[in-house]
């Protein structure tokens, strides 16, 4: 069930990233495939949209810091710069 839910996930991401590529500024397309794009979906992982832009923000440099305990995420944010965490940051703040 978690990997159905998952590969899900997965393929959503991958449509967004291919239909709606000039809107979700570079990386933040990837994050849904493990953080749900969807309230309809349960998932250990918090949903991103709606969080605060500032929360997201200082939990990345965080975890590219390695100043906060992470399973994933600190590899994951070690690929992005600050200007580009700032633009993910802001989009999924804007999302519903
Ligand atoms: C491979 C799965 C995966 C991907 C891809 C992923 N995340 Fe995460 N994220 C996690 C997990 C798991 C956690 C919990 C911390 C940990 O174990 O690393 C987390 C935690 C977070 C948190 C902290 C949430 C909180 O309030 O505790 C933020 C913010 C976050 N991720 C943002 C992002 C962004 C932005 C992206 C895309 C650039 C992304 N993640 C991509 C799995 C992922």
């Amino acid at each position: 069930m978690v990997k159905v839910v998952a590969a899900a996930i997965g393929c959503w991401a991958i449509a967004a990233a291919v239909t709606a590529s000039a809107e979700p500024p570079a990386g933040a397309a990837s994050c849904t495939g493990c953080h749900p794009a969807s309230t309809r979906v349960t998932s250990p992982v918090v949903r991103l949209s709606g969080l605060e832009r500032d929360a997201i923000v200082k939990a990345l440099q965080e975890f590219r810091a390695g100043h906060r305990a992470a399973t994933v995420m600190d590899r994951i944010a070690k690929g992005f710069t600050d200007d580009e965490i700032q633009a993910i940051a802001a989009w999924y703040a804007a999302q519903r």
